[in-house]
């Protein structure tokens, strides 16, 4: 007789939604797929921004200088900043490098961009050094390069998540992006 095949069921993500916020297996999670309450506005996580403070210490003793362009942004700001994409580019385009509002994980206050938010930042030192150390101090390049078609955004090496040491060291050795390590999609639903 044949050997009966392994089966491994993928592990289904447990979805828990708290005042309108979604927590994938207890990671604050903010994508196309998931949104959060226009009135969420919780600033700049402390946790993350020692955490960034600590990374910035790290890389200046690597002669890396790091700095925060953009973190904490609002739901109506980030309004503001997607309609004006949206008239330069159209919506299509707009959509590839900008979360529309309510979408954007700098509303979490867990993500920071950081130096230049250009194209001009690929393959910079800074860019290099934050790809191979963020995981130590608790981030995670939220939007590589080989995972465009699963974030559903363009390569953004500027721009990282705080998930902590131990989840953001775990999501880097998996090579996965955060919607991959926990299973979930990103895209609008309309
Ligand atoms: N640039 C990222 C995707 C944002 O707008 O949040
Ligand atoms: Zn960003």
């Amino acid at each position: 007789a044949e050997p009966t095949p392994e089966v491994t069921p993928e592990p289904t993500p447990d979805i828990q939604v708290v005042d309108g916020v979604t927590y994938v297996n207890g990671i604050l999670i903010a994508n196309k797929s998931y949104g959060l309450p226009a009135d969420y506005a919780p600033g700049v996580s402390e946790e993350a921004q020692s955490a960034f403070e600590e990374m910035a210490a790290g890389a200046a003793e690597d002669g890396i200088n790091l700095y925060i362009a953009s973190g904490f942004r609002s739901y109506d700001y980030q309004a503001k900043l997607y309609q004006r994409y949206v008239d330069r580019d159209g919506k299509e385009e707009a959509d590839t490098y900008s979360a529309r509002p309510g979408h954007s994980e700098h509303q979490t206050g867990l993500a920071f961009d950081l130096n230049e938010v250009s194209d001009a930042f690929i393959g910079t030192p800074e860019a290099e050094w934050l790809a191979a150390h963020a995981h130590e101090y608790g981030f995670i390049i939220r939007y590589p390069a080989d995972k465009v078609e699963i974030t559903g955004y363009k390569y953004e090496p500027w721009h990282v998540r705080y998930l902590g040491k131990e989840t953001a060291a775990a999501v880097y050795e998996s090579g996965l992006c955060l919607e991959e390590y926990l299973g979930i999609d990103s895209v609008y639903a309309d």
